[in-house]
């Protein structure tokens, strides 16, 4: 399996009150590629673990971190491995276009596409909604974390859950549900 090593993240200095503020949906974004540091603080922004234990910047449902992110760019899939801080490939083929239903522009410009998959083996103690929730908790870091560097984002919802999993090579058990396209502002 083909990994990458993700750097270290920034540090967000932007006052929260500020971020709430400014918080809006883009989704007119350049083409180009994210610094290595920007993806990597969305993705711990949204997913990122923060103590010894595993427990991570976003609550979830039973502490059963059922729901993990997945990044799309034009070289492929790639699962976050929170735990080592880096990205292990589950396709080289560019899908980024597969997750949209009705082939907006935007998503096929914008560099990346953070997926955020359940676990449904893992979460089936809970109530189907849980992953729901653990997912728009880390959505909205990731608006959170992109207004804090002037990033454009949008979350979405719109789009077939089970073509994107097989497009990104998942097992069956595993859900892509919700999504935040992301890149720098036109
Ligand atoms: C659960 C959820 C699903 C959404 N799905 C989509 C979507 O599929 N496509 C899209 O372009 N925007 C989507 N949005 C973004 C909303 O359109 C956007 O948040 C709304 O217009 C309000 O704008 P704001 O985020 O700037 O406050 C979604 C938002 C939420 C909360």
């Amino acid at each position: 399996m083909k990994t990458i090593d993700l750097k270290a993240h920034l540090q967000l200095d932007m006052a929260l009150g500020e971020v709430l503020q400014k918080r809006r949906t883009n989704r007119d974004c350049q083409s180009k590629q994210l610094d290595e540091e920007v993806l990597s603080t969305l993705l711990w922004a949204c997913a990122g673990i923060t103590d010894e234990d595993g427990r991570r910047t976003v609550p979830s449902t039973m502490d059963l971190r059922a729901v993990t992110s997945y990044v799309l760019r034009a070289d492929g899939a790639w699962r976050y491995n929170a735990a080592q801080n880096c990205l292990e490939q589950t396709t080289d083929k560019d899908v980024r276009e597969v997750s949209t239903v009705r082939q907006f522009d935007y998503v096929k410009t914008a560099p990346v596409t953070i997926v955020f998959v359940a676990d449904k083996e893992r979460s089936k103690t809970a109530r189907p909604t849980g992953v729901y929730v653990d997912a728009g908790t880390m959505g909205q870091n990731c608006y959170l974390a992109a207004t804090a560097m002037g990033l454009a984002g949008c979350i979405r919802a719109s789009f077939e859950h089970e073509e994107l999993r097989k497009a990104m090579n998942l097992t069956e058990y595993l859900e892509p549900i919700l999504l935040f396209t992301v890149g720098y502002p036109k």
